[in-house]
């Protein structure tokens, strides 16, 4: 293999910079060519690919977003965008792939090891969703400005004796909520994963405020629902004055902590050295603190496991 390329895709994570920078200098290291290609599949499709050289990617480690861009592409879920595709990397020269992104950007990497070119995912997405790795590249500084705006909305909470709800974001996953309503002491965490009674939360809040507590933070995942509705609801049944805040898209910017830039640099030179073997269709992960690779098509098969007995402490803890 002597060229290959490297592209993100879907919503962009604090850390893929640093993972794109992995794949071009490890690439290099091992005097390939690398290409870097804008826009995700998109812009593969339409050829928008280019050289990166090892300055390319000099100062980009501590850059939150992704300097390749990203884009969620229709075009490339139909036969005939992946086709369009391959046909670029041909054209280009490019012998293997390294697509950094969220699952709906590994269906796009399964597809081209199914046609025949070699790819390799690396898990890049702030919702830390993605099985066979025990982090995903962005979660933990996402998870951090999660506490960030917890600890400044507490502050506000105590002194006006309110209620807030907080809305975070993980689509379809609880991480983002539990973790960081396990880090902030938050009274209630409510996420997809596991079941919860209206009336139960109703009644620890009231425990709380008899008792003497000053405030009471509820931490929700969007994959439960809407935060206002949780916000009216709560305020209807209880005598609270509450306030609900949607965090929103602000999780997903900023610098990548520590932690991300060096999963992220440990993930992208793995994928290198994964095509360099020989491997095709797999995805990098990180568990027990050990680079992993898993089948993608196993990996896509699988449901995202939350750590319930984590969520069974945090409802210890907030008693
Ligand atoms: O997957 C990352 C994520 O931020 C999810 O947490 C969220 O549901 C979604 O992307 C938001 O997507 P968009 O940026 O397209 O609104």
């Amino acid at each position: 293999m002597k060229r290959i390329g490297v592209l993100t895709s879907g919503g962009d994570s604090p850390g893929m910079n640093a993972a794109i920078r992995a794949v071009v200098r490890k690439g290099i290291y091992h005097d390939l060519e690398v290409y870097g290609i804008k826009y995700g599949y998109s812009g593969l499709i339409a050829g928008d690919i280019h050289k990166m050289e090892l300055g390319s990617v000099g100062d980009i480690i501590h850059r939150g977003g992704t300097m390749l861009y990203t884009a969620r592409c229709e075009e490339f879920k139909t036969l005939e965008g992946q086709q369009k595709g391959i046909e670029q990397l041909k054209k280009f020269g490019i012998e293997g792939l390294v697509v950094i992104g969220g699952d709906g950007s590994f269906q796009g990497a399964k597809k081209l090891t199914e046609h025949g070119f070699p790819t390799i995912g690396v898990p890049g997405t702030i919702d830390n969703d993605i099985p066979g790795t025990d982090f995903t590249i962005g979660f933990d500084t996402a998870l951090n400005t999660v506490i960030d705006a917890i600890d400044k909305i507490r502050d506000t909470a105590t002194s006006h004796e309110r209620t807030y709800v907080i809305e975070v974001m993980g689509r379809h996953a609880g991480d983002l909520a539990l973790w960081s309503g396990l880090a902030d002491g938050a009274e209630t965490i409510l996420i997809p994963e596991a079941d919860f009674d209206m009336d139960q939360i109703v009644s620890r809040l009231n425990r709380g405020q008899e008792r003497g507590k000053k405030h009471s933070i509820i931490m929700v995942a969007e994959g439960v629902g809407n935060g206002f509705d949780f916000g009216k609801r709560i305020s209807e049944a209880t005598n609270m004055e509450t306030r609900v805040t949607v965090l929103g898209h602000i999780q997903r910017g900023g610098s990548p902590t520590g932690f991300d830039r060096v999963l992220a640099s440990r993930l992208g030179a793995k994928a290198v050295d994964l095509l360099l073997a020989g491997e095709a269709g797999v995805t990098v992960g990180i568990q027990n603190n050990k680079l992993v690779h898993h089948d993608i098509e196993e990996i896509l098969s699988q449901n995202h496991q939350i750590d319930l007995d984590m969520y069974k402490l945090s409802q210890e803890l907030s008693i």
